[in-house]
């Protein structure tokens, strides 16, 4: 366990009456207080249009964090450093006001002039805040400055690079953290540690001994009132451009020479940089697209996608993605690494199957093919990890069966394995840029997907092609079958 450092900042919320600051924020910063890294020395200013009071934001903040153990004793004291300031983006005079009351802030609770700002909002005002967030003094302080933003980061690489262009002239490059809340998880942060603390892995996680690395991010809920959003992004951009390329990122990465956070992103960043770009007919041989159609699942009639709110009754959008990715390096050479996403599909669950390649001959039984291993790396809902092995079955013969060795993580630690946003929240007050997306990697799986989306903008697909409650549409089975492979079940 390290000690646990009281960090001192000033931190403001644009959006901060928003859905992602009410469900995330304000119940990882009551952790954060409550584990004492937040504890007399911060104070959160909340801002958006609406006009309320402290009081009546104050309110919301007790209701936020009201379903967490113990937090009725200390709630007072919490939200005592809640601020509410109401605020225009766009108008300079809010900046004025802003300003004075975070200079108060500052004083009243000895800040230092530590300033992080997080903008949980739409983005197509990232870079007017920032610029204003420069021109009218914020980051003047002696302390430091720092930034989050929310994706989505752009829509493609030339309006990533607009954007990036925009925050730069406040921020430098080391000021900002781009949140790609998979990277606070659990299970992600311990693929280093599960590749790089064991010798038996490690040895191993090369093209020598690995057939194929499957990765499948699936969820049970549909768009839900987010279609006017999903309408531009669709799974694509939503899930593939960010949190897939970042794990399989981690997962293809070179050793880096230290646990740095400079040198691990120059790993992920030369593994991006080794992944194959598709053109063309690529596109449509590597990738697959679903969209879902009505039906019923767990019992429960739900509409198809084209039915959903905001969302066009033609809608060309996939809400399913899966794809054949190749790392073209020495180490991954003839390695597919299968991803595959989508919404409304059997499962909620996140997870990782390296499927090692079969020993070279069956001694065993010339009818019976042996079980390969697979080591699966579960992020979600379960924590842990299993490897699936051979053994022998008890009394006579030779006959062989499958175990799983198992750890689960969370039956060791309990339920209490700390949300995504707090880790990375600390991190960030700490300074800590590790687990957020660098410019460099950022841009690099623009470029990548912006191919795929090119072709498929180009061409409609016969959507809805997959129904509520399976895998997606059976092309995505086709996809390894016709490597000889098949998806790993979702456990
Ligand atoms: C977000 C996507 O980034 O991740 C959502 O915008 C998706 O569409 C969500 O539902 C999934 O996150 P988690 O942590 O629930 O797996």
């Amino acid at each position: 366990m390290t000690d646990v450092i009281e960090q001192k900042a000033l931190i403001t919320i644009f959006g901060g009456t928003g859905d992602l600051a009410n469900r995330k924020l304000y119940p990882s910063l009551y952790h954060l207080y409550s584990k004492g890294s937040l504890s007399k020395h911060f104070a959160v200013i909340g801002t958006a249009r609406r006009k309320w009071s402290n009081e009546f934001f104050r309110e919301k903040i007790k209701e936020a964090i009201k379903d967490i153990k113990g937090s009725d004793e200390f709630a007072d004291d919490f939200i005592s450093h809640f601020y509410y300031q109401s605020h225009d983006v766009t108008d300079k005079e809010s900046y004025v006001t802003l300003k004075d009351l975070s200079d108060e802030l500052d004083k009243k609770y000895h800040l230092e002039g530590n300033r992080l700002f997080y903008l949980a909002m739409a983005p197509n005002f990232f870079g007017t805040i920032a610029s204003r967030i420069k021109s009218e003094g914020f980051v003047d302080t002696k302390g430091f400055h720092r930034l989050i933003i929310e994706k989505p980061f752009g829509h493609d690489l030339a309006s990533a690079k607009e954007l990036n262009e925009s925050l730069r002239q406040a921020f430098r490059e080391d000021e900002i953290y781009r949140i790609d809340h998979y990277l606070g998880k659990e299970m992600i942060q311990n693929i280093s540690v599960i590749r790089f603390a064991n010798s038996i892995i490690e040895s191993l996680w090369n093209n020598r001994y690995i057939s194929n690395i499957q990765v499948t991010l699936s969820e049970v809920l549909g768009v839900e009132d987010r279609g006017r959003y999903y309408e531009e992004s669709g799974a694509l951009r939503d899930m593939v451009q960010n949190h897939i390329l970042q794990i399989v990122s981690l997962l293809a990465m070179e050793v880096p020479i230290k646990l740095t956070t400079d040198e691990i992103r120059h790993e992920k960043v030369r593994a991006l940089r080794s992944l194959r770009v598709y053109e063309g007919d690529a596109v449509h041989k590597n990738f697959v697209r679903g969209q879902y159609g009505p039906g019923i699942l767990d019992g429960t009639k739900h509409a198809g996608y084209r039915e959903e709110d905001n969302v066009d009754s033609d809608s060309n959008t996939e809400t399913f993605v899966a794809a054949k990715l190749m790392i073209d390096n020495f180490r991954w050479a003839g390695v597919p690494f299968y991803i595959r996403t989508g919404k409304r599909l059997a499962k909620k669950a996140t997870q990782i199957a390296i499927h090692f390649k079969d020993v070279p001959l069956n001694l065993f039984s010339e009818q019976k093919s042996l079980a390969g291993n697979v080591l699966v790396i579960h992020i979600q809902p379960n924590e842990g990890i299993t490897l699936h092995m051979n053994v022998k079955k008890t009394g006579q013969g030779m006959e062989t069966m499958p175990v799983n060795l198992d750890y689960a993580h969370s039956s060791q630690v309990g339920m209490n394995t700390p949300e995504a946003y707090e880790k990375l929240i600390l991190d960030c007050l700490r300074g800590d840029a590790t687990y957020f997306s660098h410019w460099d990697e950022v841009s690099l799986s623009w470029n990548f997907i912006d191919h795929i989306a090119g072709v498929w903008e180009r061409t409609k697909e016969n959507f809805p092609n997959y129904k509520p409650g399976t895998m997606g549409p059976q092309e995505a089975d086709d996809l390894l079958l016709q490597d000889g492979f098949q998806w790993f079940s979702v456990e």
